[in-house]
């Protein structure tokens, strides 16, 4: 028996990296899904492909989330299509490596935007239209705990995530909805490609970033972003039935 069977999910940002592998894994479980991009239209397109010709259903819809109204519109379509919404991954998310002097407020204002300001409303828009039995997942960063240099601004935008769960689970508690956030840590996709170089200190610039790794994470590795996803499929499953306001980190034990 496929544990998401007549449930129907939107993943934000699922053309690639993480959350194509969410929105893999809740299709293998039995869920429609709703594969959200911002830019990405062909990856997302066969993300779809993938899934149907595992015989699962999908459909992909474009929405930046970092703009409200756009949110509302994917989760709008969304039911459109069918029929009824049971579970959000939250998972669209942009990285940011400033220096303090660097700063800037339209720096700000981007980060803040998408994963803030853009997994807030997202909820917001998702969660007129689910039942009892609902399910959120937000996306935290293993980045909220710890000091990284040059990290302020994302560390603060995955920091407030953990609050919002927090302080939302009581609200949509009284409505038997669950929400949660995911906490990954060094996850290979595109992000972690891009950025890895920027995690070492600043001394240690010449130190290959896989060795810096390696000595902050119990397993010594990367996490591959079915592992992260495997985790989500959980949180929104009804075996996590009683679990609510909490971020899971899912950082291969984090030294
Ligand atoms: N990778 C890591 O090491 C790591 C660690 C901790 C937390 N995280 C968090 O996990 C999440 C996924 O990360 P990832 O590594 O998979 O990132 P990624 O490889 O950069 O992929 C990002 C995804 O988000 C989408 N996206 C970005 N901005 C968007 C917007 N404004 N509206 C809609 N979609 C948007 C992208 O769509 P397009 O393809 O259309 O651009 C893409 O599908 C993020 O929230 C990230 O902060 C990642």
């Amino acid at each position: 028996m496929k544990k998401l069977e007549k449930k129907v999910a939107i993943v934000t940002g699922s053309s690639r990296g993480i959350g194509k592998e969410i929105a893999m894994k809740l299709a293998q479980e039995g869920a429609k899904v709703v594969v959200n991009y911002r830019s990405s239209s062909e990856k997302a397109e066969e993300v779809v492909n993938q899934i149907m010709q595992q015989g699962g259903e999908a459909t992909a819809i474009q929405a930046d989330v970092s703009q409200v109204d756009q949110s509302k519109h994917l989760v709008e379509k969304a039911v459109e299509k069918y029929g009824q919404l049971d579970i959000l991954v939250s998972n669209a998310g942009i990285e940011y490596f400033g220096k303090l002097e660097e700063i800037t407020f339209q720096d700000f204002e981007r980060v803040f935007r998408v994963n803030v300001a853009g997994q807030l409303f997202v909820v917001q828009a998702a969660a007129r239209y689910l039942l009892s039995g609902g399910r959120i997942v937000m996306t935290s960063s293993v980045s909220a705990q710890i000091s990284v240099f040059y990290h302020t601004l994302y560390g603060a935008s995955k920091a407030a995530v953990s609050a919002m769960v927090r302080n939302l689970a009581p609200e949509l508690g009284e409505r038997g909805i669950t929400i949660n956030a995911i906490a990954p840590g060094g996850t290979a996709t595109d992000m972690a490609q891009e950025n890895a170089k920027y995690y070492t200190h600043p001394m240690l610039q010449n130190a290959a970033p896989e060795a810096l790794l390696k000595s902050k994470t119990s397993l010594q590795r990367l996490a591959q972003p079915e592992e992260i996803a495997a985790a989500i499929t959980f949180l929104v499953s009804e075996d996590a039935s009683y679990i609510t306001g909490s971020t899971l980190a899912v950082d291969g034990g984090r030294l």
